[in-house]
């Protein structure tokens, strides 16, 4: 057995990265599928990137439109059918008995869930929080610190709005003080990144709010350096990762962050209104729910999910997304998104008129590509894509960033750019 051979029939027998066909082929796919997925079970990630026939095996595993191009799965991913099928059948279960379903039998569930997060996060299942969203995640954060007025927080003018208007109102209401920082991506070195960062930190700062993933964009930012410098001034350290989680192949634990907020509707592929928060052992006590429970200054994680009746559906559907997940695997996942942004990025960079802002390097970018037009509003362009193409992308607009973004997804193929490279030719053809 080669070496690249050993190393990679190591890698895919640990839970995370391994290619587990039953659990997922029994109840979702025909035998025809599974046989011609096993197939690849012995392909590097590298070399499987490119494999069509593969992801074409994994689109049969979703129920997404044929007809039009969804490339804006960082909004919202849909689910593979194994999820919607557990999402439903919970659901009905939970119609038999709401109270003695949901309550009695389904919660049960919650650990085993957790601990799977966890799994997938690299953390501990007593530092992750099950909720319903990246929002609720980040703004249990941002509201449950204990800050006083004149503390500065640093963040950047690209983040998620929601981030930015919790902190916001934290600001207006009780004086704390937003140091705000701007970029222009797309930018390939990390100590640029880094360094502005740390120009912005003083003896105030007390916290600073990283996105992992730009959303608009798809910049990665260099959490650990960014990280290190909080580290040595006592800054706590927030990562939004809605963008990256089950996206990036990477750990919480690798990030050095004190309290990490996803969403897992988007990237995990998890049902719609699912999410998840991370919060360092030692830094729950202090940190208040949003949700009042019995005990706001306990050092439970289960204090973050007070959040009243819920879809337990949706919740429990969330093991279905991480075993699929796993099915193709985290290494796969990223390199595959990888290849799909740079395929298309390729072919138009060069083109008259159109200018790229997203790295075609790994370290800076994966599956978000984003792509302006001169002479072209983002909406007008986004319009156009669908209105003789039916792709369906995103025109933005959002403070020194205006273009249209592009995120496919796991079952999207090459042949779906394909219909997007022809559509921006003939536009900047007109
Ligand atoms: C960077 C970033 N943070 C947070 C969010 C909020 O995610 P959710 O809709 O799950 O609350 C988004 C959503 O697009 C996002 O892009």
């Amino acid at each position: 057995m080669n070496d690249n051979r050993r190393k990679f029939l190591q890698k895919i027998s640990g839970a995370a990265g391994a290619i587990t066909f039953a659990p997922f082929l029994n109840t979702a796919c025909s035998k025809k599928i599974q046989s011609k997925i096993s197939e690849y079970k012995d392909w590097s990630a590298d070399d499987l990137a490119s494999n069509e026939e593969f992801w074409y095996q994994v689109k049969q595993a979703y129920t997404v439109s044929t007809n039009m191009v969804n490339l804006n799965n960082g909004g919202v991913s849909p689910s593979p059918k194994v999820v919607q099928d557990a999402v439903e059948r919970y659901n009905r279960l939970s119609n038999e008995a709401p109270s003695y379903y949901m309550w009695r039998v389904l919660d049960r569930n919650r650990e085993g869930l957790r601990s799977k997060l966890a799994e997938l996060a690299g953390v501990s299942s007593d530092e992750i929080a099950i909720n319903r969203n990246a929002s609720e995640a980040l703004e249990t954060v941002i509201f449950g610190l204990r800050l006083n007025r004149g503390d500065e927080v640093v963040l950047t003018k690209q983040d998620y709005p929601n981030v930015i208007n919790a902190w916001k109102q934290r600001a207006l209401r009780e004086g704390i003080v937003l140091k705000f920082i701007s970029f222009d991506f797309p930018i390939e070195n990390k100590q640029e990144i880094t360094q502005k960062f740390a120009d912005a930190f003083t003896s105030n700062t007390k916290v600073v709010n990283i996105t992992h993933m730009i959303n608009w964009v798809g910049q990665i930012l260099p959490v650990n350096e960014i990280a290190a410098e909080a580290r040595q001034r006592n800054i706590e350290v927030i990562v939004d990762g809605a963008h990256t989680f089950a996206h990036l192949d990477f750990k919480i634990s690798d990030l050095d962050c004190d309290y990490f907020g996803t969403s897992l509707h988007k990237w995990l592929c998890a049902p719609f209104g699912s999410g998840m928060l991370y919060v360092k052992k030692d830094k729950i006590k202090n940190l208040f729910p949003l949700f009042a429970g019995e005990e706001p200054e306990g050092e439970d994680i289960k204090k973050f999910e007070s959040l009243g009746t819920r879809s337990f559906a949706i919740e429990q559907a969330v093991g279905q997304a991480i075993d699929f997940h796993h099915w193709i695997g985290s290494e796969r996942k990223q390199k595959r998104l990888h290849y799909l942004k740079n395929y298309w990025m390729e072919k138009v960079m060069n083109l008259p008129k159109v200018k790229i802002h997203t790295s075609l390097k790994p370290e800076f970018g994966c599956a978000i590509g984003f792509f302006s037009v001169e002479g072209k509003t983002p909406a007008e362009v986004s319009n156009i894509l669908f209105r003789d193409h039916q792709i369906h992308s995103v025109g933005i607009n959002w403070e020194n960033i205006h273009g249209i973004r592009v995120a496919p997804n796991v079952y999207s193929t090459a042949k779906d750019l394909d219909r997007l490279i022809l559509g921006i030719k003939a536009l900047v053809k007109e």
